[in-house]
């Protein structure tokens, strides 16, 4: 596992759009599409500015790219303020050409029969484009990647999820208290975050710090899922200063 450590999130966040860049002009000029994998949260806000920057600037097309993202809440009305349809329009899709139907996100209006169906389905379109080319996941206190919460198995697959307590404190103020928060959500599974052949995990700030010391340095185990991450032969953190300080 790599870890690099930038001075703060902008520049770190720059560095990481600059590789995603690359890679969609690079399978532009195969003509091949470049499958993104996507996050939510604070983390990836930096990264989808400095996308959007690109587009609008310098001329990035999306159009080759198919993006899956990791996880919405279940149940979720996609035009909801909190739904994760709602938030990848708002910071990315809405600002760029990327087509809306290459943008693929878990559906939290599915009948609870039909979310088994759903998620091998979204298993199954990713395996058919080849798999995903890069990666995008933030980092739960926890140590959760996507909503693969402490506890979830290296080989699990996209799934519906309860969330962990904390996950839902953490999600509460979205919502107006803990008993809006929803209690389960649809996210891929750690098996397909480590079949991707790039990872990019960005964390930043002081809260943090141990959760990155841990999943890095401590040792592999479900009940730290990004710890699976090390034994990715191709994943990087991308740290800010404060994210880093308890590193050794
Ligand atoms: C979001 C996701 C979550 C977040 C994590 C960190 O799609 O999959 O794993 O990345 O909870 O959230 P932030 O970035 O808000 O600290």
């Amino acid at each position: 596992i790599g870890t690099v450590v930038f001075e703060n999130s902008a520049t770190a966040s720059k560095a990481v759009a600059k590789e995603i860049a690359d890679l969609i002009r690079v399978k532009q000029a195969q003509k091949q599409p470049c499958i993104l994998g996507l996050a939510t949260g604070s983390s990836p806000k930096g990264l989808y500015v400095e996308l959007v920057r690109l587009h609008k600037e310098e001329g990035l097309s999306f159009r080759n790219v198919v993006s899956f993202n990791l996880d919405e809440y279940y149940p979720m009305e996609p035009d909801s303020v909190n739904s994760y349809v709602r938030f990848m329009k708002e910071h990315l899709f809405n600002h760029i050409d990327i087509l809306p139907e290459n943008c693929h996100i878990p559906d939290g209006l599915l009948s609870k029969e039909g979310i088994a169906d759903f998620c091998d389905q979204y298993e199954s379109k990713i395996e058919s484009l080849g798999g995903i080319d890069i990666q995008i996941l933030g980092i739960g206190g926890n140590g959760h990647i996507g909503f693969n919460e402490s506890g979830s198995l290296q080989n699990s697959r996209t799934r519906l999820v309860a969330l962990d307590h904390i996950t839902r404190v953490a999600a509460s103020g979205d919502f107006s208290g803990l008993e809006n928060t929803p209690r389960t959500a649809i996210t891929v599974g750690v098996k397909k975050i480590m079949e991707a052949k790039r990872v990019i995990l960005l964390a930043w700030g002081e809260r943090k710090a141990n959760i990155i010391k841990a999943s890095t340095e401590g040792e592999v185990t479900s009940r730290v899922p990004a710890s699976f991450l090390q034994e990715h032969n191709n994943a990087t953190f991308i740290l800010d200063k404060a994210a880093a300080s308890k590193l050794t």
